[in-house]
């Protein structure tokens, strides 16, 4: 049995406050090119804002914050910025695992992390055992992830663990194999920076979630901000593939089928 409910099989359970939020965190480089600075700068008060979310987060009580941080196809920019964000990681973890820790929360780092320096890479599997046990939040990272890549290693753990299903899997069987099997679909999935695309994100995790775009660069994303796209969130009839009839008869507590 999965863990969670598959938006695809059965009606999730939903509530006011969304219990996932992912968050595609985009325009550092246009925020310091309005500054006259070089584009990293824009990354590092990227960081600031990533503190507060998770502060905020906390506050409002959802219990999954996602963070796009570099895409499987972010590796094609240009050498010197791609080396500032792995210093910047570093720097983070470095600098924050201890607070996350002290506050609660849970981090985790989905993405193709082989790709990274061993320094990276044991901060990383340092910094998700130091908070293994924690429950207050679950901050996941995505870095070097893509969401094809992640179908696609879910795939290929599938058929080497169940070859004699080939042929046969359902959801069920993938589900297990996703990067982010730990957590529920996103809710609600935000993008900053004014784009409206999905980037390679979380391909079939956001299947049923509800968009919010805002031309808010993502230095500049705060509290409010976030309340707004909440609000927003809170405005939506979530229906599954269903009518708005069927849905408003089960309420919103999770119905298994229709
Ligand atoms: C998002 O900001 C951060 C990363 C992709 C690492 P960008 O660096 O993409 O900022 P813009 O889109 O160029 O403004
Ligand atoms: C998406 O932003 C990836 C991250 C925020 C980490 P990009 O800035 O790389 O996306 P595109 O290239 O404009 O679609
Ligand atoms: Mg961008």
């Amino acid at each position: 049995m999965a863990k969670f409910t598959s938006s695809t099989q059965a009606i999730p359970s939903v509530s006011d406050v969304p219990r996932h939020v992912a968050i595609i965190m985009d325009g550092n480089g246009r925020w310091a090119k309005q500054r006259f600075l070089p584009r990293v700068a824009g990354h590092k008060c990227g960081v600031d804002t990533v503190r507060a979310m998770v502060r905020t987060c906390i506050s409002q009580g959802i219990e999954y914050l996602t963070l796009f941080a570099f895409s499987s196809e972010n590796w094609r920019r240009p050498a010197d910025e791609v080396s500032f964000l792995m210093g910047l990681f570093v720097t983070a973890l470095q600098g924050e695992v201890g607070k996350l820790h002290t506050n609660g929360v849970r981090l985790r780092v989905v993405g193709d992390l082989q790709a990274f320096e061993p320094r990276l890479l044991t901060l990383i599997r340092e910094g998700e055992a130091l908070t293994a046990n924690n429950t207050r939040l679950t901050l996941t990272i995505a870095a070097n992830y893509g969401g094809r890549w992640d179908i696609l290693q879910a795939i290929n753990q599938l058929t080497l663990s169940h070859p004699e299903k080939a042929g046969h899997y359902t959801e069920a069987d993938l589900i297990p194999h996703l990067a982010m099997a730990y957590a529920p679909e996103p809710d609600l999935f935000i993008r900053t920076g004014g784009e409206q695309r999905i980037s390679n994100f979380l391909l079939w995790q956001l299947a049923y979630s509800e968009f919010y775009f805002t031309d808010t660069l993502w230095p500049d994303f705060t509290d409010a901000t976030l309340s707004e796209a909440i609000r927003s969130y809170q405005q939506r009839e979530r229906r599954f593939g269903r009518t708005g009839d069927q849905i408003r008869s089960v309420g919103v507590s999770p119905a298994p089928t229709l």
